[in-house]
């Protein structure tokens, strides 16, 4: 197989050296330096890494390695709580803030690290008296509140793991999360604002729970205290639930593979992938990435606009900074409400240090118009991230320039549910390339390469692969290991396989061009085209249904779908809005189709399987016929692969 060569498609990029006075107090001053080290021996850095944290017991052996299973620090005791609170508590850092929140409405709430302590502690007793204990699983649905990451601890904390589902998903979204983890406990709030108004997420919980038989309790945040119905015996609102209760709760020691939280993704299949985090691992990779890639301070007000129900707000918004003492800055609600600049005008507020947000948001904010941010003193800010899909360089420009007065590094940041941590990036004290992520972190052995993992050479396209694994890798699919080894380490033989296209230039910067899969980007989102494809074809009038990803000016890409209707149904405009208010009803808003089209067939192949790139390809207005050259310039996939092969 040929590969695409790109030159043509790179543009000639420009280079932007970190600014001269960051260099100087830089948290990596010698990125090189550290990136050689580590590839010496990539072990003895991670452990020199592990070292800077808190275990109860020192592991025997820094890894055990039985393909495609690693056992990170195997014999170590820790909890992944006591050093993100807990050992803060002993120094300075107990009376320094540790999350600061503002909701939509303004209204705010600060925790120390000993208040916040306290509060995870007082949580983790009435988890603890519900009958929850290690190995056990507690679900959360809320929107960005402190309440969200006190669950996440608390459960944490007792040796529970957490599946932290979005508060934009919908009932049955959050029901199918439940029923798969089999828990027992869920903690919700009542609602959340967003554009001025209550999200009624305790009546999505109540739809959901209503068909998940292993839930016994369901505690309830009032954050909006608009009466939200409670069902007596089962539900308790969270004051209730933690009253009289002293925090002192114990952190439970746990061993290094201890699960710490599944959090299910979109894959190629029409059912979620619940990815599986660790204590040990994941701990060690959340700290030492906050730290050098955000050139994490004690004296910097960190904001990671990702919501707590991600894997970015997992990593950037709760572990990582909490293990770093840092103190961490959220929001609730939209960025546009109640007008376009409230993020600009948060940052004057509380003079923000650390901006870390999607590429999504920085195209909106372009079309907004420089005369939002104008009004405000960013100066306050110091370094600049970006996360969640490629950032086009006009983005990235605008974003240095009129948010970062062209004195911030920009760090564009490249990784995955399953990664748990960043994996490619430049470092802050060295040049970037607008477009480009960067390098492998130190101590990460990614490539661009073959199928046959063959490294390409620069300017040629491949996959983006992981040759050795990595701290804070997911170590399994819940309940699901053969599909573990299927997705990710099979495609290319022996190599952790992300699933991404990416170009490496002379320089040895990594472009990531996008996915080669199923497997939409939608505002930074994850969707995969078949659970958008399984909640069309659940209305009455869908007999078959195709969605392809087209692209976006704002949000990357958007879903299209294809709807080859019942014989008895009409297609009507009402029909087309209804079937795209029944996709948000069955998954959440964020996968309604931005455009439905009714269709008499759908092309397939001749066993049976939706040619979405053919669907693409006419879209796009090329040639169709013979599918063996569609699709070439997009990403450079091989062209004998299957149509629709399994990529989880
Ligand atoms: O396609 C890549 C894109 O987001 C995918 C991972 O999605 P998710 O697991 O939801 O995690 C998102 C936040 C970590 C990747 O396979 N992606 C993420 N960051 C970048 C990116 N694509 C290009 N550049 C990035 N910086």
């Amino acid at each position: 197989m040929e590969g695409i060569d790109l030159d043509s498609v790179l543009e000639e990029q420009d280079k932007i050296p970190a600014p001269a006075d960051f260099l100087a107090g830089a948290v990596v001053a010698d990125p090189a330096a550290a990136r050689s080290r580590a590839v010496q021996d990539s072990e003895a850095f991670w452990a020199e890494a592990a070292a800077d944290l808190d275990w109860y017991r020192k592991w025997d052996r820094v890894l055990d390695w039985d393909f495609p299973f690693a056992d990170w620090f195997p014999g170590a005791e820790c909890n992944i709580v006591h050093n993100a609170l807990d050992r803060h508590l002993e120094t300075w850092r107990r009376h320094k803030v540790a999350l600061l929140w503002e909701g939509e409405d303004g209204h705010r709430q600060v925790f120390t690290y000993a208040e916040l302590s306290r509060e995870v502690g007082r949580l983790a007793d009435a988890l603890r008296e519900m009958g929850i204990s290690r190995g056990d699983c507690v679900t959360i649905y809320m929107s960005i509140c402190p309440q969200q990451a006190i669950a996440m601890l608390a459960s944490a904390k007792i040796g529970a793991f957490h599946n932290v589902v979005f508060g934009g998903f919908s009932a049955d979204g959050l029901r199918d999360r439940i029923n798969d983890t089999q828990c027992k406990v869920l903690v919700t709030a009542d609602g959340g604002l967003y554009r001025g108004k209550i999200v009624p997420l305790k009546e999505a919980a109540d739809k959901a729970v209503a068909q998940c038989p292993t839930i016994e309790k369901v505690i309830v945040y009032e954050r909006c205290g608009h009466g939200a119905p409670m069902t007596e015996g089962r539900d308790i609102t969270w004051e209730e639930a933690v009253a009289g209760r002293s925090g002192n709760a114990k952190t439970e020691v746990m061993s290094a593979g201890d699960p710490l939280f599944v959090l299910y993704t979109s894959g190629t299949t029409g059912k979620p992938k619940g990815i599986v985090h660790h204590h040990g691992g994941y701990m060690v990779g959340t700290y030492l990435t906050s730290k050098w890639i955000f050139d994490l301070r004690d004296t910097d007000l960190f904001w990671c606009t990702a919501d707590p129900g991600w894997i970015t707000g997992h990593s950037y918004i709760v572990y990582g900074p909490l293990i770093n003492g840092a103190t961490v800055f959220m929001a609730e609600g939209s960025p546009d409400t109640p007008d376009a600049g409230r993020w600009w005008r948060l940052i004057e507020r509380y003079g923000i240090n650390i901006l870390y947000t999607a590429p999504t948001a920085i195209r909106m904010f372009m079309r907004l118009g420089e005369q939002w941010p104008s009004q405000y003193d960013l100066s306050s800010l110091r370094l600049l991230g970006s996360v969640g899909e490629p950032i086009n360089p006009k983005a990235w420009h605008w974003y240095h320039q009129v948010i970062g007065g062209g004195k911030c590094p920009i760090v564009d940041t490249w990784w995955q549910t399953e990664t748990g941590s960043v994996l490619i990036t430049t470092l802050p004290a060295e040049a970037a390339k607008p477009g480009s992520a960067g390098f492998p972190f130190p101590g990460i052995d990614a490539d661009v390469v073959d199928k046959q993992g063959n490294s390409r050479p620069s300017g040629v396209g491949g996959y983006l692969v992981v040759r050795k694994p990595w701290p804070s890798m997911l170590t399994t699919l819940y309940k699901d290991p053969d599909r573990y080894r299927e997705v990710y380490w099979e495609i290319v033989p022996g190599m952790y396989t992300a699933g991404d296209a990416a170009v490496r230039d002379a320089d040895g910067y990594i472009r990531v061009l996008g996915r080669m899969d199923d497997v939409l980007n939608v505002a930074g989102h994850r969707l995969g085209t078949m659970e958008i494809e399984s909640a069309l074809v659940s209305h009455a009038a869908v007999v078959e249904a195709a969605v392809i990803g087209i692209p976006d000016e704002i949000k990357f890409e958007v879903p299209k779908a294809f709807v080859i209707l019942h014989s008895g149904y009409e297609p009507s405009e009402e029909l087309n809005n209804e079937l795209r208010s029944h996709v948000a009803d069955q998954i959440g808003k964020i996968a309604r189709p931005a455009s439905l089209e009714f269709v008499d067939s759908l092309p397939k192949t001749r066993s049976g399987k939706i040619m979405r790139r053919l669907l693409k390809a006419q879209e796009r207005g090329e040639l169709v016929g013979d599918t063996s050259t569609l699709d070439p310039g997009s990403v450079p996939v091989d062209q004998d692969e299957p149509e629709g092969r399994s990529r989880g």
